[in-house]
């Protein structure tokens, strides 16, 4: 257990609770409440939340809801939806839930009207692609979109056009490049033809390293390839709030979508960033994804926290950290269509909460976000569910399953759901050595065998998860879901006291990489860095290069 510096009645009752519930396993739990199932999964219009193998019980839950009352987390929710800077080291709102909010219902009027207007401009040009209106620079009708974009502007989009693979129209192909290692660019415009296609250049800031040299590279191909820079206002958009650097690029202000500093960066799918989702598949479904993220909305402002999924979600986590230590939290769809889920969560959630000071700069007492990983199953379970299930540490993991296939394979899709049950069973419940010693001796195995594998086959269970489970990943449960984490990781902030809206972190690098640049360039002189660690690294590269 981690200290707090903050000695309060519902952390005392917590730390109290923690004392009598910590140590007891799963089993118990279901042994000693028959109804534990039932009183322990959500369901919200048939999106269900089973925790009931998370190591609380309900009183543990009215437990943690006492203490995020105390911590004034509703507030910093009202706060929030109320277009207040909740974001203070950027003096910004944080409003990604006007963008999906059409008659400002839940957040200011005049954002989500401001909002929609920009969305109908979306609307146009995705119309003039689908139908062919737009041309490319030789008349060709545009049959691949790049977006060219990085973290926020690429995981959220590419993680849902992959989701929606099913509602993707045949006629459009979609790629995402993001990483500056040029095999990503070379790689993909190997595969294309410049007169049908379309670059999105997506950056919120429009400064960002790796998406103006991967823009500036595609650029220049396209011009090589066309022959005449005229077609650069065929073939490319931006999305971005920083429209004077989106002209100082040679992007068409006409085919510019803007979006706002109140849409952080990590949640800004919802915004003109989801061009490529709404061009992968439709209007309708990018609308009902954002139909979806609003339901989501409204109920993390209407329920009681009891009873709150993002919510719970922040809840169970903050107890993980706080009281278990558990360092790591799996994120485990059993949708091979969610393939890009985690690394999208990897970025909403570490950057985000990943923070060692609170939002008044003192250092936080105990440990933050856990280090978020996952794989669609069943994928996982041949490779890291070993560690899982008997490694050293224990991972609390979300799963996440449709009842429903949406595909034709239903004898898959039954096999796909027995092994994500039939996992959430092992991990809790596990096998004792008496069980595995009694199936040893039924199996007629020597006992010499028995006492030598034994202590190997056992699981200790007590790995605690939660199951989201929905009848089929379609755009509006999909934006349910994505909703549900954005306010988990804000309820979390908001239980940790950090500031889960901006991302310091990722300055250092950036800035050392400018200065490590010159040294690099073909005709660079002697070597100026500093430190002497990179000074040899440069040294040994330019003679490895030749
Ligand atoms: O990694 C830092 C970061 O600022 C992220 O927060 C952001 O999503 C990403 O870079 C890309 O930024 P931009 O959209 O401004 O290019």
């Amino acid at each position: 257990m981690t200290a707090t510096d903050r000695p309060s009645p519902a952390y005392a009752a917590l730390a109290a609770h923690f004392e009598a519930i910590g140590p007891r396993h799963l089993r118990d739990l279901f042994a000693a409440d028959a109804r534990r199932v039932e009183r322990c999964v959500l369901d919200i219009d048939g999106l269900r939340y089973d925790y009931s193998r998370q190591r609380v019980t309900p009183e543990t839950v009215k437990l943690l809801a006492a203490l995020a009352r105390e911590r004034g987390v509703e507030a910093f929710r009202d706060a929030m939806f109320a277009g207040e800077p909740v974001n203070l080291t950027e003096g910004r709102a944080v409003l990604h839930m006007a963008l999906r909010d059409p008659n400002g219902a839940l957040t200011p009027k005049p954002l989500a009207a401001e909002a929609q207007a920009e969305r109908a401009r979306m609307a146009t040009l995705v119309e003039r692609i689908h139908s062919g209106a737009w041309r490319g620079f030789t008349g060709q009708r545009i049959t691949d979109v790049v977006n060219i974009g990085i973290g926020g502007s690429d995981l959220g989009p590419a993680m849902v056009v992959e989701a929606l693979t099913p509602d993707h129209r045949p006629s459009l192909r979609s790629w995402f490049v993001s990483n500056v290692d040029g095999a990503h660019l070379h790689q993909t415009l190997a595969q294309l033809n410049p007169e049908r296609t379309l670059f999105i250049v997506a950056s919120k800031s429009f400064t960002t390293q790796e998406t103006l040299q991967n823009a500036h590279s595609a650029r220049r191909w396209l011009i090589e390839a066309l022959g005449d820079e005229a077609a650069v206002a065929k073939h490319f958009v931006a999305l971005s709030t920083n429209t004077e650097a989106v002209k100082a690029f040679g992007i068409d202000p006409a085919n510019t979508l803007r979006f706002w500093d109140w849409v952080g960066g990590r949640f800004s799918l919802w915004s003109a960033i989801g061009l490529s989702i709404a061009l992968a598949t439709s209007m309708q479904t990018f609308d009902a994804l954002c139909a979806g993220a609003h339901a989501m909305d409204r109920h993390v402002v209407e329920a009681p926290l009891e009873a709150n999924l993002p919510a719970l979600m922040a809840l169970f986590g903050w107890w993980y950290a706080e009281f278990f230590g558990f360092a790591a939290h799996g994120v485990l769809p059993y949708d091979q269509n969610l393939a890009r889920l985690p690394a999208y969560l990897q970025q909403a959630e570490m950057e985000s909460n990943g923070k060692r000071v609170r939002r008044d700069g003192r250092p936080v007492a105990g440990a933050t976000c856990p280090i978020v990983f996952g794989e669609p199953g069943t994928n996982g379970q041949h490779a890291f569910y070993q560690l899982l299930h008997q490694g050293t540490h224990v991972v609390p993991v979300d799963f996440l399953v449709a009842a429903e296939a949406r595909h034709p394979l239903d004898a898959h899709h039954r096999l796909l759901l027995a092994n994500c049950f039939a996992q959430a069973e092992a991990l809790a419940l596990g096998r004792t050595e008496d069980e595995v010693r009694a199936q040893m001796e039924a199996a007629g195995m020597a006992s010499a065998d028995i006492e030598r594998l034994a202590a190997h086959r056992t699981f200790p269970g007590n790995r605690p998860s939660a199951t989201f489970m929905y009848r089929r990943l379609d755009a509006f449960t999909l934006g349910r879901l994505i909703a549900a984490y954005e306010h988990k990781i804000a309820l979390q902030g908001a239980l940790w006291g950090v500031n889960s809206f901006d991302q310091w972190g990722v300055e250092l690098g950036k800035v050392l990489a400018r200065g490590i640049a010159p040294d690099l360039a073909p005709d660079a002189g002697a070597i100026t860095a500093a430190d002497p660690a990179t000074a040899a690294a440069i040294a040994a590269a330019r003679a490895l290069r030749g």
